[in-house]
């Protein structure tokens, strides 16, 4: 494995790369990786033959008051990791190298971008956009791979690939999950043992209510009572938990079509996301 750090460095090897007809997948991350970051490692191993990795914890995607500098940062154990799972190249630009003094474009996707995740997060999917766009313009993968964890984010990601016709073929990997199945998250080690033991309760929840939408039940009702399932678990303030058209990811009461029901909420210092399928009523 090759770690890089300078551009021109990268462009070198991806040419010899392309000159040689490889198939080349990218995997974007911020690091502190889990086996949910790993899993999106295996299948993009599975789907081509150079894999680079990027790690960068992209500052634009931080609103003012979020976590950028408590992010945890393990750089030498991702690179192990990486080494390990017989990666090509782990491309960690800096900061300079990203975002040169002067530099002035930003990547806004309306839309899909606006409600959830957006609406608590002001400026976090322009950040998100614009870096993954220059990201895949730094390495010209042939393909990219998401994790359906960040369910809007794989959303987003496709429609500014579809409307910026970028060459590259998108591929959603589904959410990597503990044993009690709270979703993996490096910002998971923000929560205490027994936070963490109440974590359970937002799978719970969402895949209890996911039932109950497809059984029938009113969706008002369902929401109400996963809402309520949350706080009795010492979640709070719960910024969403909303059902949504899987595509638009604008929120829907009938049950019909492909359906998502993902929510958000804060449980002592960390804020936790998930997400999960809905089956249409039968
Ligand atoms: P990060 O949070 O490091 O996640 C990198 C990738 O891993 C994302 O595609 C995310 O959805 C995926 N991932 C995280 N946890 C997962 C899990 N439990 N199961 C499966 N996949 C999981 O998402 C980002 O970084 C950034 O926004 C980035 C796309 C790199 C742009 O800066």
């Amino acid at each position: 494995m090759q770690i890089i750090r300078e551009l021109s460095a990268l462009r070198n090897t991806v040419r010899t790369w392309q000159t040689n007809n490889r198939r080349i997948a990218l995997v974007p991350t911020m690091g502190a990786l889990h086996a949910g970051h790993m899993a999106l490692v295996a299948e993009a191993r599975k789907r081509a033959d150079r894999v680079v990795v990027s790690l960068f914890v992209n500052p634009t995607q931080f609103a003012p008051g979020e976590d950028l500098a408590a992010y945890p940062r393990k750089g030498e154990e991702d690179a192990a990791m990486l080494e390990d799972a017989g990666i090509d190249v782990l491309w960690m630009p800096g900061v300079e190298t990203m975002y040169p003094e002067g530099f002035a474009t930003t990547i806004s996707v309306a839309g899909v971008s606006e409600g959830l995740e957006g609406a608590h997060r002001p400026g976090h999917f322009d950040g998100v956009a614009t870096v993954v766009a220059k990201l895949l313009g730094q390495v010209q993968p042939d393909l990219a791979l998401f994790g359906e964890k960040d369910f809007q984010q794989l959303a987003v990601v496709r429609k500014m690939v579809a409307d910026l016709n970028i060459r590259v073929g998108i591929v959603g990997v589904p959410t990597e999950r503990d044993g009690d199945g709270l979703a993996l998250s490096s910002r998971n080690v923000y929560l205490t043992p027994e936070e963490r033991t109440a974590a359970r309760a937002l799978p719970d929840a969402l895949n209890e209510a996911a039932v109950a939408i497809s059984a029938g039940e009113s969706v008002e009702n369902v929401l109400q009572r996963a809402r309520a399932k949350l706080e009795a678990a010492g979640f709070g303030p719960i910024d969403y938990i909303e059902l949504c058209d899987a595509a638009s990811l604008r929120p829907v009461r009938e049950t019909k079509g492909n359906l998502r029901l993902l929510a958000a909420a804060k449980l002592g210092r960390a804020r936790l996301i998930d997400n999960v399928a809905v089956s249409a009523t039968a």
